[in-house]
């Protein structure tokens, strides 16, 4: 990804050069290379998007601050922490697809009508779901990754399994075995031993999530959500996938431990008070039947 973004930033700086030597303004180098990409389309269910119909909504909405070039450099960016995202590099949070590959045209279409909980992207009520199909087609065109790579295959979810105060235990040892607390803390309150070294991909720090804060994530609210955002991880920054260390059903236990530490009622948080669950113990012995 960051060879890719590297790529990227070599050839534009290729074109500053020429501009240089030439004269020429900035706008005419970036204006063909976005011709050749305005031919690109968007697919969801059965919408069809184009970056040419989405560019007249994107100058509207969304330039102040992906910026007129889509790298995240828009006139209000300089204001907004976490910053918005740098299209050029084809980075993106929130997946269904695996770490590393693109995100489906939905997971876009998706993000963009849903906006980013604790960060300045907004919902877009407003815009139809052939507005939002466009700017889907718009945001890809500014990263060459979409003209020459296919989006990764989504991960698979089996259904969810029925919530027992057995499985929100075990969901905490999985916690505490994949190391989990490192960021977010033994008790997911963000304060792990690494929290105060993160920073992203591109060098700016960064904190893991707070449990007890939130109700809703950047990549959704529901159990399948969460599910897929530790399984598939937050690209570009430094939430990884777990995919490799937990298996599908181990995520489900999981799922159910991390609702046990959100602050609204629920089962999950119920079953944790009368099982009495204290925060997990790093340097405890491991349990015996720990799977
Ligand atoms: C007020 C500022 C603001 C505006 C306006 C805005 N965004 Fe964003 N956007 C952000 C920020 C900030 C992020 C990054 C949030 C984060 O990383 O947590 C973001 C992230 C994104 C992402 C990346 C999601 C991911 O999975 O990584 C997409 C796609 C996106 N915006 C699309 C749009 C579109 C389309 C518009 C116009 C309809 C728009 N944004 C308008 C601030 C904005
Ligand atoms: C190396 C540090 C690190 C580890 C280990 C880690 N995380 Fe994260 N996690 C982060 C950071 C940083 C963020 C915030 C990313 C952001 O704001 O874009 C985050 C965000 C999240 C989110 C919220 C995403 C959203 O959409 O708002 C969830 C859920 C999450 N982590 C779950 C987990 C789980 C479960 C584990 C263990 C299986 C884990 N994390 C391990 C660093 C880490």
């Amino acid at each position: 990804m960051r060879i890719n973004g590297h790529v990227v930033w070599v050839s534009l700086m290729l074109g500053a050069a020429v501009l240089t030597l030439q004269g020429w303004s900035g706008a005419q180098v970036t204006g063909y290379q976005e011709q050749q990409q305005m031919g690109m389309t968007s697919h969801i269910g059965n919408l069809t998007g184009t970056a040419e119909k989405g560019a007249k909504a994107y100058r509207r909405f969304c330039v102040g601050c992906h910026g007129a070039f889509g790298d995240g450099e828009g006139e209000n960016a300089q204001w907004i922490d976490p910053k918005p995202r740098n299209f050029t590099l084809g980075v993106f949070k929130c997946r269904s697809t695996p770490t590393g590959t693109l995100p489906l045209d939905s997971d876009l279409f998706n993000t963009v009508g849903r906006g980013i909980v604790n960060s300045n992207m907004p919902r877009w009520f407003p815009l139809t779901d052939q507005d939002r199909a466009d700017l889907v087609a718009y945001v890809k065109h500014f990263s060459p990754r979409f003209a020459t790579e296919k989006p990764g295959a989504p991960i698979q979810i089996p259904p969810e399994p029925k919530l027992t105060p057995e499985r929100v235990k075990a969901g905490q040892e999985v916690f505490n075995r994949v190391q989990c607390w490192k960021c977010h803390g033994v008790e997911g309150r963000a304060n792990g031993p690494s929290a105060d070294t993160l920073t992203d991909d591109l060098g700016r720090p960064i904190r893991p999530f707070n449990f007890h804060d939130s109700t809703r994530f950047k990549c959704g609210e529901t159990d399948q959500d969460l599910y897929r955002i530790f399984m598939t991880g937050l690209d570009g920054t430094p939430m990884p996938s777990f995919s490799d260390n937990i298996k599908p059903d181990e995520a489900w236990n999981l799922v159910f431990y991390l609702r046990s530490l959100q602050p609204m009622a629920s089962p999950e948080r119920a079953m944790a008070e009368q099982l009495g669950l204290k925060p997990v113990n790093p340097n405890a012995p491991a349990p015996q039947n720990n799977k």
